[in-house]
């Protein structure tokens, strides 16, 4: 992988220059980094599945950014269409995590409305770090009860889950949030992502599928700040920041 932008002078490896960043709660909620990959043409899924936009480099630079999160949080659409298990991380990555502070598993976050999970799926009967359930608080009771069984209920707001009062109640430093479009559009509608990165993989997929963000149109837009791109094999790595307010 070769780094285009950012890093300290004389850097030359993207994955140190990206993790080196810092990331801390914003407001008394955690620092949100949103991962997603994209087809040159926007597409965020092929089939319904992200796995057909990525390739090698993506799923290492997948791991190194799961490594830096304390927890990963993931809508239910996307724990379904992509089939979600517990994070696993190798034994050098808990080592650097524990020479950091953080536990040595991130937990993984599910965001459900419904709170019609599988709870017989390994996400939830062989998970290290407890399964997180983030639901609404007026979510059929009988379902949020046998969440709680399975892991651990997070809720916040009617409805919907209320994101940016849900992150709070997680008491992490840093989120990561794996999509998908729906959830992403959540947050920065919410001002609640800090940060993205966006993996452009070298294919043209048209039809259908989401963009990045799939909800209401943000008014206005949101600017980013290229913070850092990197490249290995046609496939482009690009960090962004969110400017807040500014
Ligand atoms: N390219 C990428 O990087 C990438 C990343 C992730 C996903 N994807 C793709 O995106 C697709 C899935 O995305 P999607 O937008 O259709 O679905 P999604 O956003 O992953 O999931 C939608 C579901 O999340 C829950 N949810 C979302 N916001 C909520 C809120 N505020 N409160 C409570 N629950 C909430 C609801 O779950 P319930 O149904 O349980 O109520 C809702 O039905 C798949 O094709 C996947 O492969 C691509």
């Amino acid at each position: 992988m070769r780094l285009l932008l950012g890093g300290a002078p004389g850097e030359t490896d993207p994955t140190a220059a990206f993790a080196a960043a810092s990331r801390g709660p914003v407001g008394g909620r955690p620092w949100v980094l949103a991962n997603m990959v994209a087809s040159v043409d926007g597409a965020t899924a092929v089939d319904g599945e992200s796995r057909g936009l990525s390739a090698p480099a993506d799923r290492r630079v997948f791991h190194q950014l799961r490594a830096l999160a304390d927890a990963v949080m993931a809508a239910a659409g996307t724990v379904r269409a992509d089939r979600y298990g517990p994070a696993r991380p190798a034994p050098e990555v808990r080592a650097a995590r524990a020479a950091r502070g953080q536990a040595a598993v991130p937990p993984v976050v599910v965001v459900t409305r419904s709170v019609d999970l599988d709870w017989e799926a390994p996400l939830f009967t062989d998970a290290e770090a407890p399964t997180v359930v983030m639901a609404p608080a007026d979510a059929e009771p009988a379902r949020l009860a046998r969440a709680a069984r399975a892991g651990r209920l997070v809720t916040a707001g009617d409805g919907d889950v209320d994101l940016p009062a849900a992150l709070r109640l997680l008491d992490v430093a840093v989120v990561l949030c794996e999509g998908g479009p729906g959830l992403i559009a959540q947050l920065a509608a919410a001002g609640c992502l800090d940060e993205l990165f966006l993996t452009v993989s070298p294919q043209l997929v048209g039809g259908d599928a989401a963009r990045v963000l799939r909800g209401p149109a943000l008014d206005p837009p949101a600017p980013l700040d290229l913070a850092g791109a990197a490249e290995e094999d046609g496939m482009l790595f690009l960090r962004y920041l969110v400017r807040h307010g500014r």
